[in-house]
């Protein structure tokens, strides 16, 4: 059985403007809200194209799109939510249990998903039919 237990949310991220170049960072447990086991990220990814529909029965993400834009759409099984990330300095919390999908990147689109498990194909639901019977149990 998987359960959503919280709300996907956008958190913006500290942010140093400064004429020789802007900085922001985020940190485990602060901007965070888990402890960070992973990063991967997603880079060189044609223009238009779409990817990660599945969901994870444990794991946390939190997406940061560092350069270009793309769409994030999350589903609990209830709800839908869209959320576009085109800026560094916004995070977006996707808690366990959502089914989440990764489109219209732009083209040198750049995206870091830091994560809260190490990677384990067995915690990924690939199939969302599958995703709708576990979400409902
Ligand atoms: P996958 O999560 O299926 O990417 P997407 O959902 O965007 O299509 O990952 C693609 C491949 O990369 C898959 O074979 C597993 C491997 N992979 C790892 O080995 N470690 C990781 O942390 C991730 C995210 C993927």
């Amino acid at each position: 059985m998987i359960k959503a237990s919280d709300k996907p949310q956008i958190i913006q991220l500290p942010k140093f403007l400064d004429k020789r170049g802007n900085l922001s960072f985020a940190e485990q447990f602060k901007q965070v809200p888990f402890k960070i086991e992973r990063s991967y990220w997603i880079y060189d990814v044609p223009g238009g194209e779409d990817r990660g529909g599945h969901a994870y029965r444990e794991n946390e993400e939190f997406i940061i799109a560092l350069s270009g834009a793309f769409d994030v759409v999350l589903n609990d099984g209830k709800q839908e939510w869209t959320f576009p990330l085109n800026r560094s300095y916004y995070g977006l919390y996707v808690p366990k249990g959502m089914w989440r999908e990764m489109k219209n990147f732009s083209t040198n689109s750049f995206a870091l998903i830091l994560a809260s498990t190490p990677y384990n194909e067995d915690d990924y639901i690939r199939d969302f039919n599958e995703f709708k019977v576990e979400v409902k149990a």
